[in-house]
């Protein structure tokens, strides 16, 4: 915390903050700036010494915790011994990890590392284009997505994204990108069971397949749960089912991993709650825990096949970036992977995640929460203005609960700027190393921030 002495600092630190950074997402605002400083476990704190419990592992990522040494010395263990290679050549690191990255998919995968999502994506998208092209299929460029889903911030990922408030102010994006309704069992299935309407969600992307026109489509990205798109869950069996529609018309299955990676679903990847195995799995933010950027786009080996002809010059991948699979951020990622095993994260996201889940059940004692799903330690919270018909809750109000739990020293987030009328959905990812004591404590906030919202509604 900073003292008296360094008052003049804090408000230069504030000052600069309000004049020269420009805030992700956060609207222009002309208040105080909230500048967290340091962190710890599942906790940090601010510059003015509050602390609060971070249940969204800052932007979903810091699965590992704050304040775990080890990776902050592998970082620096690897810049005192190469801090830079680029991988046109290769490194210890980015090869260690490739190698520890394929156990972890259970599968033969080629990695390309990256610095962010977006781009994992991005990269996902031109390997599976240029491996058409070589594949004797070049028409095949088009990408089928979800609406609701977010898969990135760069021009073919934001194309990808299906959140038309992400989007409108920046299209017309590039061309080919389509996009079929998300999964969603609280507001889609109507009156049929799972398995009926996993079905059904899987009919809609194979006639849209064949609407387009088999022979023109490229891909299909999807993420084992839409995360940041309000934490919709799918049917059981829905991968199953989609996985084998793509498998009959010779579409690619990207299953975007940002998220849901890395144990925050109760296993190493969302998808492995099904059997499958994808054509590419897209990650980041987990596989360093927020330590360091990287991502992969892992790819089957047999894809990898396509850009190796020897008798033809072109067949490689023309892709290439700076810093991707940076030593650093490879190292701190082979840290964290020890670190995940050596503590069992992931067994112990889906043991807690199921406390997480059940302790939440108790939001439904008010009227205006509608819905209460995830899965491990990924929680949704969706809230309604009436439980009957479903209208959503406005933005506003929803805002204003998490105002009431950031008051109470609890940070969780919420679905802004995705559909018109539908951020109604508050979210929970925690560090994967909470404890039962502050999972419980995060549902007693909620419900008291909850309930004091509803008395001041009341009361006008
Ligand atoms: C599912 C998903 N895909 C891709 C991305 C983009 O990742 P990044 O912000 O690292 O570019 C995100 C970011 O939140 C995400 O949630």
């Amino acid at each position: 915390m900073i003292d008296e002495r360094q008052g003049g600092l804090r408000q230069e630190i504030f000052a600069n903050d309000r004049r020269h950074v420009w805030h992700a997402l956060a609207p222009h605002q002309d208040g105080q700036p909230w500048v967290v400083e340091s962190a710890q476990g599942v906790r940090v704190t601010d510059m003015d010494g509050n602390e609060y419990l971070d249940a969204m592992s800052g932007l979903w990522c810091v699965n590992a915790g704050y304040g775990q040494e080890r990776l902050a010395r592998a970082a620096y263990d690897q810049m005192v011994r190469m801090p830079y290679y680029p991988l046109s050549a290769s490194h210890i690191p980015a090869a260690q990890l490739a190698g520890r990255l394929n156990e972890w998919l259970g599968g033969e995968y080629r990695l390309f590392f990256g610095n962010g999502g977006s781009e994992a994506n991005e990269t996902a998208f031109k390997i599976a284009r240029q491996y058409h092209v070589q594949s004797g299929q070049p028409l095949r460029h088009k990408v089928i997505s979800r609406y609701r889903a977010y898969h990135g911030a760069t021009a073919a990922a934001l194309a990808a994204t299906g959140q038309n408030q992400r989007k409108y102010a920046y299209e017309p994006l590039p061309q080919g990108f389509l996009h079929i309704q998300p999964p969603d069992l609280y507001r889609g299935r109507g009156d049929l069971d799972e398995q009926a309407y996993a079905g059904q969600c899987a009919d809609e992307l194979e006639r849209v397949i064949l609407w387009e026109g088999v022979e023109t489509v490229s891909a299909f990205i999807m993420e084992p749960i839409i995360t940041g798109g309000g934490v919709l869950m799918p049917p059981a069996g829905y991968l199953d089912r989609v996985a084998a529609v793509c498998r009959r018309h010779g579409v690619l299955l990207i299953v975007d991993e940002v998220i849901c990676g890395f144990g925050r679903t109760g296993k190493r990847f969302g998808f492995q709650h099904n059997d499958v195995l994808p054509d590419i799995v897209t990650m980041a933010k987990g596989i360093t825990s927020g330590y360091a950027p990287l991502s992969a786009t892992a790819v089957r080996a047999e894809l990898y096949g396509a850009f190796t002809d020897a008798a033809d010059p072109q067949a490689h991948f023309r892709h290439v970036n700076t810093f991707g699979g940076h030593p650093v951020s490879c190292a701190v990622a082979l840290e964290n992977l020890d670190l995940f095993e050596e503590q069992e994260l992931v067994s112990r996201a889906a043991e807690y995640g199921e406390l997480l889940q059940r302790e939440l059940q108790s939001l439904y004692e008010y009227d205006i929460v509608g819905d209460v799903r995830g899965r491990g330690l990924l929680a949704g919270v969706e809230f309604v203005a009436d439980r009957a018909d479903k209208r959503p809750l406005s933005a506003d109000a929803v805002r204003a609960v998490i105002g009431r739990c950031k008051a109470r020293g609890l940070i969780v987030g919420r679905n802004g700027d995705t559909v018109a009328d539908l951020n109604n959905v508050l979210a929970i990812a925690p560090p994967l190393v909470i404890g039962e004591r502050d999972i419980r404590w995060i549902a007693q906030v909620l419900h008291d921030s909850i309930g004091e919202h509803v008395q001041e509604a009341a009361r006008g």
